[in-house]
């Protein structure tokens, strides 16, 4: 088929051109009128980021031929605003009710939304959730985003100011670039000269490389580069051990290990090339299951194991990259005083980020050599650091720029695509642009460790817990990557919240021929609470004790020791835990059938490790924040962090600009993840606001001829409190600073936030002992289960978190809300399955189930404040552990339902049946 010439009508203006027989529609409105405000999150049709209205309806754009859409007319996100200086109603919804969390889904999301109020102007919720269905969102669990369409309906949408800075509902800055489509995530930005990226993969789960020829690729028309292993130094890499190259060398590990790469002029000629790539593969027995990886004859993955460098003391044994064990008191003596003693096992699968986002980097090399890469990365300094390693090139020949992240959740923390974009511009002298395709994502990345689990725990009928011992095994794929500090994390969380005088745990990391598993929102933390809390469910009932009561007579206290023997402070489990029974009014029995109700809590930690954040008083008096941590959609930075420094400094939140995610422009940040960004960047920008709020002061006591003490900071004036009229503004300050005398204001922090304290004598392999500001959630479901179907259906669902100190209550919903999405998720439906060869059996939305709107309850979430000391306004982490619960939580509520014990997640509909015929089969007709 040739070309044809299409005339089609996009946001009222008409575009003239030819197209392409395989171009979409999609590919016509970015890459060739270059409105990138619509999305691509799959290209299958699944995702709906990339919805448009087409002559009145709404659309996958992925889907629609471009030569099909002559005479078309199309609205984008970029034509939904109602003037251009006037949101539509929908817009302005969004952003007032902190619908937008990373923003990636939102244009979709809003012309969903906007079909939708053309055809209903009111819609009731379950319609405006029916509506919304095709459109997934990672982030906010979609509650938000329906009240938003509901407030926009009936034309209720505040626009006053929160009267508070700190506990104030300020949206996210940067939610007005969103919600009008111009804000620029990895794959959005580009370079006139930029060449394609694509990259060969392993076709073997296991094998030896025994040659590789890529002759026949150099040779096609419009290829720029080839590289492989040969053409990259042999740099190890690794977050806790290093064990990686950028490409396979002697042999790939998993399917999907990198072998080549391939840059050209187009996508269809890169993907031609790696066709003619010929690798020569010797098989090898591939190991999938991590006990038998674990065996004495199982085939070894990494044979260099004992010589990789590690950060921290590891023990390692064949297949096991680090072990991690725990004793605290005499176990044996512990089980034998008990009046019951309970053995449990659980398994938990592999979860996928699925950021509707996927990976994108793109590497320019400058005249000096210098390398550019622009990347989707939560950990801008680290990828520095990494590449420098990998490649062997010093660190200051590189800088990164982290983009926008259209959702991060753990999955954009380690390198990934980046070194591949970097060999390719280096070798073929122009801009190199790699976006991972969904299958890729699903491929290639790192996603959740599946984990096993072996409980025994002793009780007295009384409900003491007399002692407890557990074998984890985290299974982390075909590299270590953030295994063995998953399996540290482990560790604490299952000792973390209740008083067991006798501990034993024993933790495994342990490689298979998967993709290297690694950080996903509380790395640990969901199939750690699945296990421990479905097993303190069992204790409680084995002992026929509420299951509310069994936890709140085992909880710590303030003063208690965690079973690595971290010293509690700043928490009272209790509280939050009592709210949750408060809203789900607990004691109240339930009388329908097949529906019960449950309970599970999660001890978390708010995370640490050092940042440092500039805050600089602009000529005029305005105020940057400079920093490397980036926000990846949660909306931190945007919405809490720049309430701490407008609070220290006296502005409107309003008035505080940010600057962010550049190796080059910014001080050193670790990267973003562990529920560091408001209780680490916070500290430390409140700690640099503060520094210039004093330079700032003392020019103004010079000026007013008064002391420090008697003055204050309010809307960028400083005044004599006694006084206001005697006052001196920012700007003037600022400029007589700048021109005349003394220099810019710079207020300059940096901190390494204390480690927390443990007791050595009882642990072993730890990666890291622990961090301040220990939390907790608790999480309440009630729900019916269909003995028929399987079907869970929640008909209730409260969510309590320990925040410390609310800085901004809508933001820190918003994360209860989606980490619940996230969490049931984990709970119900998703699970990234391998096949016999090390395939990935679903690498689609289509078939790796993410909840949509319809899936979701309303959540009531609760705000529970206990102040850290060492938080900025006693704030806590808060992103991570929303998600914990709600698998073991549903799991109760599922026993309580139906008598029955589900130990394996996801538990679909699927497994409940077989489960409940399991049992059937189990109990001998006439009995009970
Ligand atoms: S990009 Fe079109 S539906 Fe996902
Ligand atoms: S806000 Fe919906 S995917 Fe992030």
């Amino acid at each position: 088929m040739e070309d044809k010439n299409i005339t089609v009508t996009i946001n009222t203006k008409r575009h003239t051109l030819a197209v392409s027989p395989n171009e979409t529609l999609l590919r016509v409105i970015r890459d060739r009128i270059g409105l990138t405000g619509t999305k691509n999150g799959c290209g299958e049709g699944e995702c709906g980021a990339c919805m448009v209205i087409r002559n009145g309806k709404p659309v996958n754009a992925c889907l629609i031929p471009a030569m099909a859409c002559d005479g078309d007319e199309i609205t984008t996100i970029e034509g939904l605003a109602d003037g251009p200086d006037r949101l539509h109603p929908l817009q302005d919804a969004f952003i007032s009710h902190g619908a937008v969390q990373c923003g990636f889904c939102t244009p979709g999301m809003l012309i969903s939304a906007k079909a939708l109020l053309d055809d209903y102007p009111n819609p009731p919720r379950e319609q405006i959730r029916k509506a919304l269905s095709g459109n997934l969102c990672r982030c906010t669990g979609y509650q938000k985003i329906v009240d938003a369409v509901s407030a926009a309906a009936s034309g209720t949408v505040p626009s006053e100011k929160p009267e508070a800075v700190i506990g104030g509902d300020y949206p996210r800055r940067d939610a007005i670039e969103h919600v009008t489509g111009v804000s620029k995530f990895g794959a959005d930005i580009t370079h006139s000269r930029a060449a394609v990226g694509k990259i060969l993969r392993s076709e073997y789960a296991h094998a030896r490389i025994k040659h590789i020829d890529v002759s026949a690729a150099e040779e096609l028309d419009g290829v720029l580069a080839v590289v492989t292993g040969a053409d990259v130094p042999r740099g190890y890499f690794g977050v806790d051990i290093k064990d990686r190259l950028v490409f396979a060398r002697e042999k790939v590990r998993y399917r999907g290990d990198e072998v080549a790469a391939v840059a050209a002029e187009t996508e269809a000629i890169a993907q031609k090339a790696l066709s003619l790539i010929r690798v020569d593969y010797e098989p090898l027995e591939p190991v999938f299951d991590v006990r038998e990886a674990m065996a004495d004859d199982a085939p070894v993955i990494h044979e260099q194991l004992m010589d990789y460098a590690a950060g921290f003391e590891t023990e390692k044994q064949g297949n096991i990259c680090t072990m991690a064990h725990v004793r605290l008191g005499d176990v044996e003596k512990g089980l034998a005083d008990a009046d019951l003693v309970l053995e449990s096992t659980f398994r938990t699968q592999i979860q996928h980020q699925a950021s509707i986002e996927p990976h994108a980097a793109m590497a320019e090399i400058d005249s000096h050599g210098r390398i550019l890469i622009t990347t989707t990365n939560q950990k801008p300094f680290a990828v520095r650091r990494y590449l420098s390693h990998a490649m062997q090139i010093p660190m200051i020949n590189i800088r990164v720029n982290a983009t926008k992240i259209g959702g991060g959740f753990g999955g954009k923390l380690e390198m990934i695509v980046e070194p591949y974009a970097v060999l390719l511009a280096r070798k073929c002298g122009r801009p190199v642009k790699i976006v991972y395709t969904r299958a890729e994502e699903f491929l290639a990345t790192t996603p959740r460790h599946p984990a096993s689990f072996k409980i025994k725990s002793g009780v007295k009928k009384d409900g003491t817990i007399t002692a407890m011992q557990a074998e984890f095994i985290y299974d982390t794929g075909a590299y270590s990557g953030n295994g063995p500090t998953t399996v540290t994390l482990c560790a604490q969380v299952i000792g973390g919240l209740y008083r067991i005088p006798n501990v034993r745990l024993d933790g495994y990391c342990v490689y298979t021929n998967k993709m290297n598993c690694g950080s996903m929102r509380g790395p640990s933390a969901p199939q750690t609470t699945f296990a421990l809390e479905s097993h303190i469910d069992d204790l409680a009932r084995a002992i026929d004790m509420d299951t509310l009561d069994f936890r709140l007579k085992n909880l710590l206290e303030p003063g208690e020791k965690t079973a690595v023997g971290q010293t509690l402070v700043d928490m009272d489990f209790k509280k939050t835990v009592l709210a949750v029974a408060d809203a789900m009014d607990w004691r109240a029995p339930i009388t329908d059938e097949n529906t019960g109700k449950g309970l599970a809590c999660v001890y978390w930690l708010s995370g640490g490790w050092s940042t440092s954040v500039t805050v600089k008083i602009n000529e005029d008096g305005s105020v940057s924040v400079v920093t490397a941590a980036v926000d990846m959609g949660t909306g931190y930075l945007y919405t809490s962090v720049i309430q701490i420094v407008a609070e220290a400094l006296g502005l409107d939140p309003d008035d505080v600009h940010l600057v962010q995610g550049d190796t080059d422009q910014c001080g050193y940040d670790h990267g973003i993840g562990g529920s560091r960004g408001v209780f680490t960047v916070g500290k430390c920008a409140k700690m640099a606001a503060e520094n210039a709020l004093e330079a700032l002061m003392a020019v103004a006591a010079r000026k007013l001829k008064v002391s420090r003490e008697r003055l204050e900071s309010k809307n960028s004036w400083i005044s004599v409190k006694s006084a206001p009229e005697k006052r001196v503004s920012f700007a003037d300050i600022s400029v007589e600073r700048h021109i005349l005398s003394g220099g810019p204001i710079t207020g300059v922090s940096e901190y390494l936030p204390e480690m927390d304290s443990i007791e050595p004598g009882r642990v072993k392999g730890l990666s890291f002992p622990a961090f301040k500001g220990v939390t907790i959630g608790c999480h309440g479901v009630k729900a019916h289960v269909s003995s028929d179907t399987g079907e869970v259906k929640i008909l209730k669902y409260v969510a309590a978190h320990d925040v410390g100190r609310a800085v901004n209550p809508l933001a820190a919903e918003g994360q209860i809300e989606g980490g619940v999405a996230m969490g049931l998720g984990f709970a119900l439906s998703e699970e990234l399955m391998i096949g016999r060869q090390g395939e990935v059996v679903n690498p689609s939305f289509r078939d790796y189930k993410l909840p949509t709107a319809m899936d979701v309850p309303e959540v009531e979430s609760i705000l529970v404040e206990t102040p850290a000391a060492y938080g900025p306004h006693g704030a806590k982490g808060l992103g991570e552990p929303t998600m914990a619960p709600p698998a073991a939580a549903v799991g109760n509520a599922i026993r309580d339902a139906l008598k029955l014990r589900m130990t394996e997640t996801p538990m679909t509909a699927e497994r409940i049946l077989s489960a409940l015929e399991e049992k059937k089969k189990a109990v001998p007709s006439g009995m009970p």
